[in-house]
């Protein structure tokens, strides 16, 4: 399957699916941490390459519900970002899972279809997550933890905070690959 993982500069989702034997490429402004296949970039470049199914991890930034209290001061960057989702969903591709914080898109767009935890995935953390699914079922939980860690919101101030705090769970990855990957 040709997967294009969109806003990734981490390589866990797309190297999940590599494991997997699929031809999967990551797509970010910024270099990928990890070597493999990336076109550092616009995803708006490629996004029309015949690609079997996308995921994409737009920047939450200006449309995250927790930073709700700077709203008023960023109108135009927010409807850039919502305009940036659109265009995601939008893509000319069969399957499609965009995932985001609980965030604005809720109201402005549409309901996500599933919320999941990364202690579904075997992770101890809490960070609800939303998805936004065309042509993809749900994503069945993998394993159920008891912990309820708050790592993320504890981390310290640095300049790869944001870093940190948005790379995706690898529990979730290979949740991803595991199951989309099959269809
Ligand atoms: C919230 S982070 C997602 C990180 C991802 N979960 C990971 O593990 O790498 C959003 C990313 O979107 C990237 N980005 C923003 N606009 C983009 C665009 N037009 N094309 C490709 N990547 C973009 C940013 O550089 C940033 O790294």
């Amino acid at each position: 399957m040709k997967v294009l993982v969109a806003c990734e500069y981490s390589g866990v989702v797309r190297d999940a699916f590599m494991r997997r034997g699929h031809d999967a490429m990551s797509c970010d402004l910024l270099p990928t941490e990890s070597p493999g296949p990336h076109y550092q970039g616009d995803v708006l470049d490629i996004i029309g390459d015949n690609w079997d199914l996308m995921i994409a991890h737009p920047p939450c930034t200006h449309l995250a519900v927790s930073g709700a209290r700077w709203f008023k001061d960023k109108q135009p960057e927010q409807a850039a970002a919502l305009e940036f989702v659109r265009q995601l969903l939008a893509a000319p591709i069969p399957r499609i899972a965009l995932e985001n914080p609980v965030s604005i898109i809720s109201s402005r767009i549409r309901k996500p279809d599933q919320v999941i935890q990364p202690y579904q995935f075997g992770h101890r953390d809490t960070k609800k997550t939303c998805l936004w699914l065309k042509g993809l079922p749900p994503l069945m939980w993998t394993h159920l933890t008891d912990g309820r860690d708050d790592t993320i919101h504890k981390m310290p101030p640095g300049p790869d905070r944001w870093k940190n705090r948005s790379r995706t769970y690898a529990g979730i990855a290979e949740a991803m690959a595991g199951q989309w990957g099959q269809r």
